[in-house]
């Protein structure tokens, strides 16, 4: 198909009684799946531009097709901050439409965040992302719910936390933003929580901005990889933003078991928790190395298309000792499931039993 994207763009906004963006104006790309995040971009002279760098609808572009203009919101962007105005649209679209993604992105190499992704049904994804998540899911068909259950372990934990009184959160490996984000549950209880977003994938750290569109001064985001802990830890943006001689909690959700033996996993936690104050929270969830060995079936899917991270599934104990010297809340570590079920949980009944979670304390 050879139609021209940007005339399809805009008889499908006309048809919708929308006017056409003029040159030069900006317009807003909502991401229907994470509606709070409103990416700012240019049009001009026809052509669309994202603040990624990819295009929308480039005139006269002939790879461009129909489908890259994947989905089309008829209702008016809310502006984005003070200063940005916004035109009568926003415009959504899936990454296999792009001609360019941003830098530092490989799309042929499976990206674990991008994976997971796929698993919550995002749409930051691309086709060799969404190879490996089948190929995990036939080894491992509940890791799909396992993903969701996971976030919702983090959203539950988070909150049981803020209202222990913890203003500060450091969240290391935060995934694609998807709402509700750490700082959403923190501030729905305290309005002015502060937030530390911590990732190392290029795709997470593009969206994360977004998602601030430059003007919070509570949450902030920082490129950091947790093989290099001292990096993160004495990132000045770190230390401007969050006190460590006050409570903080600290997430590590799903992330260590990216981390190889060699990584020394251990030695990182040890690292944290010493930087934490008396009274901090560590809330951690970590794949199971589950007597069926079903976390290793998936774990090697990942390991034989050579994804951005090995998956490594570890025993209960090796997950308890990352808690040391900290005081396990109820109820201790267990399954996603049974850490404070809600009651349509209760009633859902359990089929996520691969991965292990928990929230300590700091005496
Ligand atoms: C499975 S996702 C979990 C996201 C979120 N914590 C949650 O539980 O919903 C793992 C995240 O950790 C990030 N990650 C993996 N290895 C990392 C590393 N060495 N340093 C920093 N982030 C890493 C990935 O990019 C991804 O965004």
């Amino acid at each position: 198909m050879d139609a021209n994207p940007t005339a399809i763009l805009h008889d499908l906004l006309k048809a919708r009684g929308l006017s056409v963006a003029e040159d030069g104006a900006t317009v807003a790309v909502g991401n229907p799946l994470h509606p709070r995040i409103n990416t700012v971009v240019a049009a001009t002279n026809g052509r669309y531009l994202t603040d990624y760098g990819y295009e929308l609808g480039e005139q006269g572009d002939e790879r461009a097709t129909a489908d890259r203009v994947a989905f089309l919101l008829a209702a008016p962007a809310a502006p984005i901050a003070d200063g940005v105005s916004t035109s009568p649209f926003e415009v959504s679209m899936t990454l296999d439409h792009t001609t360019s993604p941003p830098s530092g992105v490989d799309p042929n190499t499976p990206s674990i965040a991008r994976v997971y992704d796929y698993f919550l049904g995002g749409k930051d994804n691309f086709a060799a992302d969404r190879e490996l998540a089948e190929q995990v899911l036939q080894a491992a068909p509940n890791a799909r719910t396992t993903a969701r259950a996971n976030r919702s372990f983090l959203i539950r934990a988070t909150d049981a936390v803020v209202r222990a009184g913890v203003r500060q959160f450091v969240d290391l490996g935060t995934g694609v933003p998807t709402s509700p984000n750490v700082h959403e549950v923190a501030q729905r209880v305290t309005p002015d929580a502060r937030v530390a977003y911590v990732d190392n994938d290029p795709i997470v750290l593009v969206h994360a901005r977004a998602l601030l569109s430059g003007v919070r001064s509570d949450v902030i985001t920082i490129k950091g990889d947790l093989r290099d802990p001292k990096e993160i830890l004495e990132h000045p943006d770190l230390s401007a933003h969050i006190d460590f001689r006050q409570p903080v909690a600290v997430l590590l959700v799903a992330v260590l078991h990216l981390l190889a033996d060699e990584d020394d996993p251990d030695r990182l936690v040890e690292s944290i928790r010493n930087l934490m104050a008396p009274g901090s929270y560590l809330i951690l969830s970590h794949l199971w190395d589950d007597p069926g060995g079903v976390a290793r079936a998936g774990a090697d899917k990942y390991a034989h298309r050579k994804a951005s991270a090995l998956v490594v599934p570890r025993t209960t104990e090796q997950i308890q000792q990352f808690f040391d010297g900290f005081e396990l809340i109820e109820p201790g570590l267990v399954h996603l499931d049974q850490w404070r079920p809600t009651e349509d949980m209760i009633n859902a009944g359990a089929d996520d039993r691969f991965v292990l979670c928990a929230v300590g304390r700091k005496p």
